[in-house]
Parts: C-alpha cells; structure tokens; sequence
C-alpha cells in the first residue's frame, strides 16, 4: 500500500507568493500518496494547481454545518465543492489553543464523512500522560478514540503524541510503531474497521522518516514544521 505523506503548513506561510513556491517544490512521486495542508484562504488558488500536479489537498479543520449563521467557519461541503478530499480534524494544537472538545471533534468527523472528504483524525498523549507509562497513554488513545470516533466507521488516523509535536524530538520509531498497531488493533476489532490507516506525526524530517516508513504497520506521516523548508520536503519524498 502507497504511504500517504500529508505535509500540514499550520499558519504558514503569510503570503501567496511564498505558497505557492513551497507547493511548487513538492514533486511528485508514484511511490506515495502526497497531501498538502494549507491555510484555508490558500485552498481554492492551489487546487487549480493540483489538478495538473496529483498532488492532493487537505484542509486543517472544518465545521460541522454544511451552511448558515457561523461566522468565521468553513462547511464541509464548501471544501467537498472546491475538489478538497481530506480534512484534518482534532489537531492538538485546535484542542489546545480553541479548546476543541471530544465532542465538537466527534461532530466535525460525522459532517465531514458525510459530505465525502476523507477525515485524518488526530489523536495523542502529553508527556505528563506519556510519563505515566504505555498503559496509560494507551488508555488515554483508546479513550479519545471511542469519543472522537462515535457512530464513524472510516477514517484515517495520526498518532501525534504532543510532546513531539514541533519540539525536534520525534517518538522513537520503534514505540510510534507499538501505538500504532494497538490502534490498528483497536479500529479492527472494536470498531470493524477492515483496513485501517494509521500514520505517525510529531516532528519528522529528512533524517527520520525513513525510520518511521520502513514499518509495514505505520502507513505514513504528518509532517509540520519540515514541509515550510522546500530542500527537505524533496529530500523526504526523495527517501520515500
Ligand atoms: P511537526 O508538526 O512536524 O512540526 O512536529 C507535526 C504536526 O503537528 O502535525
């Protein structure tokens, strides 16, 4: 199966011209399923550009009305109309700074499901969490699963634990892996899912993502602060 890299820009860049110079330096490669994530207001100008490219497009959340009296939100169906085929939703940094619950989490994946985009649901521990020990970081997964995931049946996940988010220090390969596969076991039997998807996020680059790809059971990953540097978002789809 094609590994799915979604590089997510966050709020970056601040202007037009220098997107669309980062998105022209992503080539295009047959061995991976490439996404972009750009800020909304980048969206509709790059998907003209995707449509030569094959390079797909992500937003980096979305409401859960399809329309009406919500300023400042963007519907699902706005995305589904403008070509957009995935979403992320459940960000750490959404739930950090707009206090993102469970709940509006769990709504936001319904409506986008429903309106046809592919979700990414993002899910993981805080170091204090991850201090406590693999139990219990696997008990706070499983439990944000089971309120993120309600009444879904597909979806793609990345395994983000916060503490390697944007710090330099990405989980270890090997235990990125380990969570990944109590997901995984979790989406099949809990969940019945047939062949879930899950990728790893915390602070890859060039010199690690190999590390994280090579295993059959991580199927991709979500890259942040490398994908704002054109020389390593060719040196990581280069090692793919
Ligand atoms: P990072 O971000 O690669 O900068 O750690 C990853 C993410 O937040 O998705």
């Amino acid at each position: 199966m094609k590994k799915l890299i979604i590089f997510n820009w966050k709020m970056n860049p601040s202007a037009f011209k220098e997107a669309k110079r980062l998105f022209n330096s992503i080539l295009y490669t047959k061995k991976a399923e490439l996404i972009v994530a750009p800020p909304f207001v980048y969206l509709n100008a790059l998907k003209v550009k995707t449509n030569k490219s094959k390079i797909e497009l992500a937003a980096q959340d979305v409401f859960w009305e399809n329309q009406g009296a919500y300023t400042g939100e963007v519907s699902p169906l706005m995305l589904r109309n403008l070509g957009v085929k995935y979403v992320i939703i459940g960000h750490s940094e959404r739930r950090k700074y707009l206090g993102e619950t469970d709940e509006m989490i769990n709504k936001k994946v319904l409506a986008a499901l429903k309106a046809g985009l592919k979700v990414v649901l993002c899910v993981g521990e805080n170091l204090k969490t991850r201090q406590r020990g693999q139990k219990v970081v696997e008990n706070f997964v499983r439990n944000q699963l089971a309120k993120d995931f309600k009444g879904t049946k597909n979806l793609i996940v990345a395994y983000e634990p916060i503490w390697a988010i944007g710090t330099g220090r990405a989980c270890p390969p090997e235990d990125a892996r380990e969570m990944i596969k109590f997901i995984k076991r979790i989406l099949t039997t809990k969940y019945k899912l047939r062949q879930p998807k899950v990728i790893y996020g915390g602070s890859v680059d060039s010199k690690n993502i190999k590390d994280f790809v090579k295993y059959k059971e991580i199927d991709g990953a979500l890259v942040g602060g490398a994908s704002l540097k054109p020389k390593e978002v060719k040196k990581i789809i280069q090692l793919l």
